[in-house]
């Protein structure tokens, strides 16, 4: 078996007053799509930053590809695509991805095979600031998927894009892990939570559940993961 892509140990973050994390441990496979699900302020972007190694931190390791998060090694290696938009909206998609192809040392080649990946090619040429907020998304997007990366960190990147889109997306995010990529892709509602090889279940700043797909319904007897969700919210509020 392949080393985990990412390892977090005894992880503890305080952020203003609120402790997010209180020794937090998680493994994330490499070569697989992660999905991380939990609801709006369980500790899922707090948990992306950390991993990418600008979070500050209170207590514990985050290792990932085996440094430690952070380190210069990893900064050609590992991509983040913050919750946000990201990019300049005075510059055009293409300007955009041009800069940042120099800011990560991606080739040329790769700007259109991006804009393709993200179906932005009519927007090409459109100022940044012109787009539709789903279409800024996708600029984002098609920024961490610059170069090559190890790791793809994309925090909510399908939120507010039509099933299409999507469905595109997904073709796309399953592709580069066919290449031998990772990714770690959040969401804070369960759609699309059975579309994924391994799923992380967050609640409260707590791992609820490390699963699959099928291993959520099996474990919880239902086809439904909102339901396995509630299920597994249940459980633990009853241990
Ligand atoms: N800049 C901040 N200052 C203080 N608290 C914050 C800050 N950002 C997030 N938090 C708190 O940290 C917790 C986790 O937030 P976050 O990681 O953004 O959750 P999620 O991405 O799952 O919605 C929440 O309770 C949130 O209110
Ligand atoms: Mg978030």
């Amino acid at each position: 078996m392949k080393a985990p892509a990412v390892e977090v140990c005894g992880l503890q973050v305080r952020r203003g007053r609120t402790t997010v994390f209180d020794g937090l441990d998680v493994t994330i496979a490499a070569g697989a799509i992660t999905r991380l699900l939990g609801p709006s302020g369980c500790g899922k972007t707090t948990l992306m930053r950390s991993i990418v190694g600008v979070q500050k931190t209170a207590g514990g390791t985050v290792t990932v590809l085996g440094e430690p998060a952070g380190s210069a090694q990893l900064r050609h290696l590992v991509a983040y695509d913050t919750q946000a938009a990201s990019v300049y909206p005075d510059l055009t998609v293409r300007q955009n991805l041009r800069y940042f192809a120099g800011v990560v040392g991606a080739p040329r080649g790769d700007i259109d095979r991006v804009i393709g990946q993200v179906s932005l090619q009519g927007q090409a040429d459109q100022l940044v600031s012109s787009l539709s907020g789903g279409q800024e998304n996708r600029v984002s997007l098609a920024v961490a998927m610059l170069g090559s990366p190890e790791l793809i960190i994309l925090d909510e990147p399908t939120v507010g894009l039509d099933p299409v889109l999507r469905e595109e997306l997904w073709k796309v995010f399953r592709t580069l892990a066919e290449g031998g990529a990772t990714l770690l892709v959040s969401s804070h509602v369960m759609d699309e939570a059975l579309r994924c090889d391994r799923l992380l279940l967050m609640r409260a700043g707590k791992l609820i559940a490390d699963t699959t797909p099928d291993g959520l319904l099996a474990e919880t007897g239902t086809s439904d993961p909102d339901a396995a969700f509630l299920t597994l919210i249940e459980r633990e509020a009853a241990a």
